[in-house]
């Protein structure tokens, strides 16, 4: 396989690294890459959203296939015009990137499949939102509908600050397109847990599961990211529990997709919310591997990742397998401190090589670049993921945090906590 990856992240660093360890990938490009990337494959600066530039490229490096690592480039159709032109891609068409671009078509699609989700209602103006709000009890749940880079879901405790939050998308358009729509929904207690599975429009096939650490500080305080570590598998995700989720919510998901004509080839991220009584329920579809999620699910994924991708985009996902990871891995972001907000770029980041020397222990990039010398600076918030592998989960959290004390540059900012609560299921203990 010849394989154009879309994306320049720490994920596309991870799925780089994945496809490389793969016999049957003979070469390996990608738009626009980063500096990891770079060590697997030719990185070219081209604007993976723009759909004819990407067509335009898989003709002059010969790939016989794309792999798209984020969701913009989905949701822009660059798969459709490459399906159009032949060219077989790992990702949906802008009909199924709608689970992830749209958050009221989501909704609307999991009331018309019977897949639990919280109770909704999706508004236009201030009067829907107001009595969508008085329907409810705090805390509140209002979602702007389009992409908004995970600065879309608020959580308001009361009623003053939602429909000042409405206000403010509705009204003063703070989202833009965006945010013209809301979705309003209850709150649902419990804990989350990412469920990522690969479809090539049939059959539907879970990866390891994965939690998030979406806040900035330790305990989960603090504002929002893109995510700052993830650990995997979730030990109290058990088979009854991963069932369930295949039966009631990946399953009709996938039927739904087939019955709507909507041909999804690619991967479907579940984000659910699992309660004290094992309920699942849906919190947000998105429509590729999650960031940092895919960086310790691809670490531990037992199988071959292009095989996977290959058999997906052959429709033949139900003639291969995997077995269950015997691996764990934990994921440390380390991010320029101020991140999420303003932070300083351009500082020389060091140890990369030292922590890599380690076995079990993997370091992707994704706020980096090479200066003008050709050294490696930071140019981003959340710089690099640093992975470590092991047996259990003590051990894949001391490889990580053990790595990442090797790695330095200015005003680095890491959680010293990622993975501590990996045995708090919503249940009590596991
Ligand atoms: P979303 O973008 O829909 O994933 O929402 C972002 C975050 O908000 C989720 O990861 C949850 O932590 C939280 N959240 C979203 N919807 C709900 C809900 N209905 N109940 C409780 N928490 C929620
Ligand atoms: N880790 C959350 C996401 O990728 O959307």
């Amino acid at each position: 396989m010849k394989i154009l990856l879309l994306g320049g992240g720490a994920r596309e660093h991870a799925i780089a690294w994945a496809l490389n360890r793969s016999p049957k990938v003979e070469a390996l490009f990608a738009a626009p890459g980063n500096p990891g990337i770079a060590r697997f494959g030719r990185c070219f600066p081209i604007d993976p959203c723009d759909s004819a530039a990407v067509l335009d490229l898989v003709r002059a490096t010969g790939a016989d296939s794309v792999v798209a690592g984020p969701e913009a480039p989905l949701v822009a159709g660059v798969a459709d015009v490459l399906r159009e032109a032949n060219v077989p891609v790992f990702g949906p068409g802008k009909d199924g990137a709608m689970l992830e671009g749209s958050k009221a078509f989501a909704k609307r699609f999991m009331e018309r499949h019977g897949i639990p989700t919280a109770p909704f209602d999706i508004v236009f103006d201030m009067e829907q939102a107001e009595a969508a709000l008085r329907k409810r009890t705090p805390p509140y749940v209002v979602k702007a509908d389009g992409l908004a880079a995970g600065k879309g879901a608020f959580l308001p405790d009361t009623l003053e600050e939602a429909l000042e939050i409405c206000r403010r998308l509705l009204i003063e358009g703070e989202l833009k397109e965006a945010g013209k729509t809301l979705v309003v929904e209850d709150f649902l207690p419990g804990t989350e847990i990412t469920i990522l599975a690969v479809t090539d429009g049939k059959t539907v096939r879970q990866l390891p599961s994965s939690q998030d650490h979406k806040r900035i500080f330790d305990g989960d305080r603090g504002p929002n990211t893109g995510g700052m570590g993830a650990y995997c598998p979730v030990p109290w995700a058990d088979e009854d529990l991963l069932d369930r989720i295949q039966k009631q919510i990946l399953e009709p998901t996938v039927r739904g997709l087939e019955s709507e004509g909507i041909d999804f080839c690619g991967v479907i991220y579940a984000g659910l919310m699992i309660d004290s009584r094992r309920n699942c329920r849906v919190l947000e579809y998105n429509v590729r591997l999650g960031d940092p999620e895919a960086q310790v699910v691809l670490s531990a994924f037992p199988g071959d990742w292009a095989e996977v991708v290959e058999a997906a985009c052959e429709k033949r996902l139900h003639r291969i397998s995997w077995s269950r990871t015997e691996k764990t891995a934990v994921g440390v972001v380390l991010a320029s401190g101020g991140y999420p907000g303003d932070y300083r770029k351009g500082y020389r980041i060091l140890g990369i090589e030292e922590a890599e020397k380690e076995e079990g222990v993997l370091v992707f990039q994704a706020g980096t670049r090479l200066d003008s010398k050709g050294a490696l600076v930071t140019s981003g918030g959340r710089v690099l993921t640093v992975v470590g592998i092991g047996n259990s989960l003590d051990a894949a959290r001391e490889k990580a945090y053990g790595a990442a004390s090797k790695i330095g540059f200015t005003d680095v900012f890491f959680r010293t906590d990622i993975s501590a609560k990996a045995c708090l299921p919503p249940w009590g203990t596991c």
